[in-house]
């Protein structure tokens, strides 16, 4: 029987529990075609990318790897990075160079408190708390502009210089996404994040953009916070969040905190968009390859299972991503987690756990 809708996915396991977690997620979106009756299919091709493929060829993808991937519907990634390979190496050779040449502009990471697991916060447990980072994943500090030099001078007579790039257009567009994602979400508000008292270029422009944007949007509540403020509020006053804007850097140590605030990085889901739909989009975890645990099958399936279902949301598939989240619910509530949230499943065990709560 062939479907009445195939979406071609490019796997990207790469390194260490990436490979894990992206096994996990096919199963469960493998799953879900299955019991759809023919609505849908997932083709899947697998890219063996990542730090063993280094160790071979010396590059961290194919020399055309980008041509490769840019006629799939979506990219599903794990992680990256291994002590074998500096890490400024592994990151900029695959998940950024495929996050900016395909323009994938917004990065988004809900922040989820799961029933069944114990945040770091005393007042989780008596108050709903969800919020969203929207991470500016195109310029500002990892844009790459910079060098090193005066090697001449010799032994530590160095100096590197690492730029930030803030543009009109790349805070506008960032900033009218968490709008329009705010006008979705129960709460209508954003809170935009920079440290504009001592960057006072790049993040004066953006709070100038951030004002001029907010005027079109009255139904929406704002606030602007310096991000060392917002990094205390997101103890403090979480409550206080619906959609949290913020430049690259600052946004990827928040989207941390926030999901270790939920109980564990494992459990963080994300999505690096293109909004124009001209590139694939990529979905992954927000962890990384977690060395000190991989290969042993007890890493947290959930942050990639997740991910999985924002890809299904950015397909159209509405129901059956509200399906993923409310099964990862379920079988949290019941009590099957992985150790780093203080269960003793395996990785195995929980997302099977997953699948079977998505069928019934
Ligand atoms: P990490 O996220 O890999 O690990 C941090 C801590 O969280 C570790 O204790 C780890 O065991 C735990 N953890 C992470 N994922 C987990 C999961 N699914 N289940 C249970 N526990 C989990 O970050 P770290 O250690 O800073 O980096 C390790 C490597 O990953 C480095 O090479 C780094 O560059 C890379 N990295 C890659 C990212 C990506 O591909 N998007 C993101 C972050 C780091
Ligand atoms: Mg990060």
């Amino acid at each position: 029987m062939t479907a009445q809708r195939t979406f071609r996915i490019a796997a990207i396991p790469a390194d260490g529990v990436g490979v894990e977690v992206v096994a996990a997620g096919r199963t469960v979106l493998d799953a879900l075609a299955d019991a759809s009756n023919g609505r849908f299919a997932f083709a899947w091709q697998e890219f063996p990318w990542g730090s063993d493929y280094y160790a071979q060829h010396g590059r961290m993808m194919d020399e055309d790897g980008l041509a490769q991937l840019e006629d799939f519907d979506a990219i599903y990634f794990g992680a990256v990075g291994w002590p074998t390979v500096p890490d400024h190496v592994s990151l900029w050779g695959l998940r950024l160079k495929i996050c900016q040449s395909f323009d994938q502009w917004a990065n988004v990471r809900p922040v989820e408190f799961l029933p069944g697991i114990q945040s770091p916060l005393r007042k989780a447990d008596d108050t709903d708390l969800s919020w969203v980072v929207v991470r500016e994943n195109s310029e500002g500090e990892y844009a790459g502009f910079g060098g090193r030099n005066f090697a001449g001078r010799g032994d530590r007579g160095e100096v590197a210089v690492q730029s930030a790039v803030f543009t009109e257009v790349g805070c506008e567009r960032i900033i009218r996404f968490a709008f329009d994602l705010a006008r979705t979400r129960p709460r209508k508000k954003v809170s935009s994040v920079t440290k504009s008292n001592a960057q006072q270029y790049g993040m004066v422009l953006w709070d100038d953009v951030f004002r001029r944007v907010a005027a079109e949007y009255p139904d929406v509540e704002t606030e602007s916070v310096l991000v060392d403020a917002m990094a205390a509020k997101f103890v403090l006053r979480p409550e206080d969040l619906s959609v949290v804007v913020a430049s690259n850097l600052n946004a990827d140590i928040l989207s941390d905190l926030g999901s270790a605030l939920a109980g564990s990085l494992g459990l963080a889901a994300s999505a690096n968009v293109n909004p124009e739909r001209r590139f694939p989009s990529m979905f992954e975890p927000v962890h990384g390859s977690a060395p000190d645990i991989a290969g042993q099958g007890i890493c947290n399936p959930v942050g990639a299972i997740g991910s999985a279902a924002l890809m299904l949301e950015h397909f159209g598939l509405h129901d059956e991503a509200k399906a993923v989240q409310h099964a990862i619910e379920v079988t949290s509530g019941k009590g099957v987690r992985t150790r780093d949230v203080g269960g003793s499943a395996s990785t195995e065990e929980v997302t099977a756990a997953i699948i079977e709560n998505l069928l019934v």
